[in-house]
């Protein structure tokens, strides 16, 4: 039988400090996560600076915990995985120094990781039996990509955003009806309490690009009926606000994950990234997967949001197709799905 082979992975790329300890790809030992967020919350959102910062602080005790809990040493850990981009400039720095000095002391191999395909990479933890192909929407806080999954590490981008990322949506529409950061879960829950037909927010057409999305003008629909509200003495609710903002955006992402399910007659459909954690958002694809008989995947909520468990199994397909990096990986804050 061949070996186990086990990869430490560093996750650093925006406000949450993570290492994890992952087998075969599949099989998570250990996922630690230490999260800024009540940090940034102060502030209404991430901070560059103080994430760096914070990252420094914390990824040695992190990278220690993930060992720990894995009951393994650096002598049990074959290769290392790192999130190199895209994501903050200073942030990702952080942790691909921290795997690059483990890789130098330890003499292992060292694997850039696309923070996106850490994201889809999620599903294979989830699902044990997933493989390509299969069709998958990516929602983050920075990005909205809908991405055919040809084979481990091979993508086709079908769609993205042309503005906002969903996430990035709910973070702003969060913070104009006064509900905080992060926004998503703030408005998933105060939506369970409004009436999502109450006021018939827009959702975007884009021209052009059947699969594409556009969430500025939503934003801007929704700051425009505040401020409408506001000045004819009208009272708010901000529960109806957040349940027909998210059912516009839910509307927008379902309908063109359905569009694209069809034109490609895909047979497995799998949601990735932050936004993915929206249990409205599941019920959609659900049900439009159920309609279509597609099955569908998604992760559990703690690994849709940033977690370096997810940078470890998409670290252990690149290794398995010989990417090895050397010292001169540099961070790349807007490294492209598929650049190498
Ligand atoms: O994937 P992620 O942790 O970080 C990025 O790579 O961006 O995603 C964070 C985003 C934030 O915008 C957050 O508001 C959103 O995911 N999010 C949600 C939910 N949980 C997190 N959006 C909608 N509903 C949620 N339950
Ligand atoms: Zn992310």
């Amino acid at each position: 039988m061949s070996k186990t082979l086990r990869i430490l992975a560093i996750e650093s790329s925006c406000d949450e400090t993570a290492a994890a300890v992952v087998e075969q790809g599949r099989i998570v030992k250990s996922n630690v996560i230490s999260t800024q967020i009540p940090l940034h919350t102060l502030y209404g959102g991430v901070v560059p600076e103080i994430a760096s910062r914070k990252h420094i602080e914390r990824i040695n005790q992190v990278i220690r915990e993930a060992l720990r809990q894995a009951d393994c040493t650096l002598d049990d850990i074959d290769a290392v995985g790192v999130t190199y981009g895209p994501g903050l400039v200073g942030a990702l720095l952080v942790g691909l120094s921290a795997a690059k000095a483990i890789c130098f002391a330890r003499d292992l191999p060292l694997i850039g990781v696309h923070h996106i395909e850490g994201h889809i990479s999620a599903n294979y933890i989830q699902d044990p039996q997933l493989a390509p192909p299969f069709l998958c929407l990516v929602v983050s806080g920075g990005h909205t990509h809908l991405v055919e999954v040809e084979d481990y590490g091979v993508y086709r981008i079908l769609g993205r955003t042309r503005d906002d990322a969903a996430g990035e949506a709910f973070d702003k529409v969060a913070r104009a009806i006064g509900l905080g950061y992060p926004g998503g879960p703030k408005i998933e829950q105060a939506a369970k309490e409004g009436d999502p037909l109450a006021i018939p927010f827009p959702v975007a057409k884009v021209s052009g690009g059947p699969f594409d999305f556009s969430f500025s003008g939503l934003k801007s629909a929704v700051l425009n009926y505040l401020h409408g509200a506001q000045q004819r003495g009208e009272r708010i609710d901000t529960n109806d606000v957040a349940a027909s903002f998210q059912k516009a955006v839910i509307d927008a992402l379902a309908g063109r994950a359905a569009a694209a399910i069809d034109e490609l007659g895909a047979k497995k459909f799998a949601l990735a990234g932050g936004v993915a954690a929206n249990g409205a958002l599941r019920e959609a694809m659900r049900q439009a997967c159920r309609e279509r008989d597609v099955a569908f995947y998604y992760p559990e909520p703690l690994l849709c949001t940033d977690n370096a468990a997810m940078i470890g199994a998409a670290a252990y397909y690149e290794y398995l197709a010989g990417r090895r990096d050397g010292w001169a990986l540099n961070a790349v804050p807007d490294l492209a799905l598929g650049e190498r």
